[in-house]
């Protein structure tokens, strides 16, 4: 492998007529967290789920595993390792916690318990409340089972689409703790949306700001943090 888990080249894409994504180049490396973060409605989400398979690219190209992947189904994609913690966290509510997790291993059956207790291991508040409704849960648990559930498919390429969104600092510390921890053990690349700044640029290791559709800048996580136009733009700083 050239060494880049996901590398997307020139991509475009919209809704309807409208296109939202112009021209993107991004990738993320092996082992690599990579932030996204930038203005509402900037095309943070809407390129989570063109690489997810949820919404089909106008143009460009979209390479996984050194892998073009453009014309594979959204189900494929998680087959191959790439899973989606959505914006809004798409639970099922009604149902528990663990029916939550079991929904999200049907690609890994025989591996089942042992996702489980994986699972578990990173978020032992899920196994405490593994019998309460999803809908019972506190907003951070409830991040918790979205970021579990998607774990449960062994992902190689973990996306996560607003982080810390309506979470208190408290949960969002432990959260951010977790997910450098999901990276050191297994092993995986992470992608993602987060609109609080200093938290995108402290977990991760390289950075992406979108704006109006665009890539308007990148770099390193931390020569970001040290540059004038971020922290007077985004850390309200100086
Ligand atoms: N399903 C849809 N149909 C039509 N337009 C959409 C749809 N989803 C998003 N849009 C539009 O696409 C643009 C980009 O939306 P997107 O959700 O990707 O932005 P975002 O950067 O994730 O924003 P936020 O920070 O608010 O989550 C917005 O103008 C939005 O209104
Ligand atoms: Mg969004």
């Amino acid at each position: 492998m050239s060494g880049k888990v996901l590398e997307v080249s020139d991509l475009r894409a919209g809704y309807g007529d409208v296109e939202i994504l112009r021209s993107i180049h991004l990738h993320v490396s092996d082992g690599e967290i990579v932030a996204i973060f930038g203005s509402n409605g900037s095309g943070k989400s809407t390129f989570l789920k063109v690489v997810a398979g949820l919404l089909r690219p106008w143009g460009g190209s979209v390479r996984y595993m050194d892998e073009h992947i453009e014309e594979l189904s959204p189900e494929e994609r998680v087959r191959r390792g790439i899973a989606l913690a959505a914006e809004g966290r798409k639970l099922f509510l009604g149902m528990s916690v663990e029916e939550n997790l079991l929904l999200g291993s049907w690609i890994k059956r025989d591996k089942v318990r042992e996702n489980l207790e994986r699972v578990y291991e990173y978020f032992p508040q899920l196994r405490e409340k593994r019998k309460t409704l999803a809908g019972d849960l506190s907003g951070g648990q409830q991040q918790m089972l979205s970021i579990g559930r998607a774990l449960m498919s062994e992902p190689r390429l973990l996306m996560i689409d607003e982080l810390s969104l309506g979470l208190a600092p408290a949960v969002v510390d432990r959260l951010a703790q977790i997910i450098l921890s999901i990276r050191e053990k297994e092993g995986i690349s992470i992608l993602v949306v987060e609109q609080e700044v200093s938290l995108a640029l402290e977990i991760s290791d390289r950075a992406y700001v979108f704006d109006l559709g665009t890539i308007v800048d990148e770099g390193s996580s931390e020569e970001l943090l040290r540059r004038d136009s971020i922290r007077r733009t985004y850390l309200s700083l100086m």
